[in-house]
């Protein structure tokens, strides 16, 4: 293992993505509908709840990202929660040069972007603020619609693998 290292050293990018692997994060869909009216999508890892009130969410796109680009003039997205079943959803999210939603059933959300029929929760958001941080932007919604479709346990990712939750109380 490599040893530990503090900030006044160098930071080694293996070891940031293997340290930060250690932490859990759920799997969320980023969709919104393009200029040319297609749907387009990416599979995220850094969903997030910022504020209740007003009510903020936040991701962080890479700014390689080429579907991100195509999120923003949109103005507007939904972040769709995946189940545990739905890992094939979300290689396909993060796959480049497919249709990502040749198999994927779908509806507009307020906003017009897609509310995936099989994520678990939906939370329909207008774009807020946008943030450079640096290889990556802070994207921030403002929530105006949200719910719920099943009850089921979330997919989490965790050390480069996939899996799912089960509550221990
Ligand atoms: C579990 C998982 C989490 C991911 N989290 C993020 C993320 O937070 N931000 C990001 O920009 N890309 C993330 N990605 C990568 C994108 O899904 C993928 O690179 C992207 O959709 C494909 O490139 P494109 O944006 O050019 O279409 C993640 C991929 C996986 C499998």
């Amino acid at each position: 293992m490599t040893p530990e290292q503090t900030a006044d050293q160098a930071i080694d990018p293996a070891w940031f993505r293997r340290v930060l692997g250690q932490h859990p994060t759920g799997v969320t869909v980023i969709t919104a509908v393009g200029t040319d009216g297609q749907p387009v999508g990416m599979a995220v890892g850094s969903f997030t709840s910022v504020s209740l009130h007003p009510p903020l969410v936040a991701f962080f796109p890479d700014q390689a990202s080429t579907t991100w680009p195509k999120i923003q003039p949109a103005g507007s997205f939904c972040a769709n929660v995946l189940g545990a079943d739905h890992e094939w959803i979300c290689r396909l999210f993060a796959t480049k040069g497919i249709d990502r939603f040749a198999e994927i059933a779908w509806r507009p959300a307020g906003s017009g972007a897609p509310i995936i029929d099989a994520a678990v929760a939906w939370i329909d958001c207008d774009l807020a603020a946008v943030q450079e941080a640096g290889d990556h932007f802070i994207v921030t919604g403002r929530v105006r619609a949200l719910g719920i479709t099943s009850e089921g346990p979330p997919l989490v990712f965790h050390r480069g693998a996939y899996g799912s939750f089960t509550p221990l109380s």
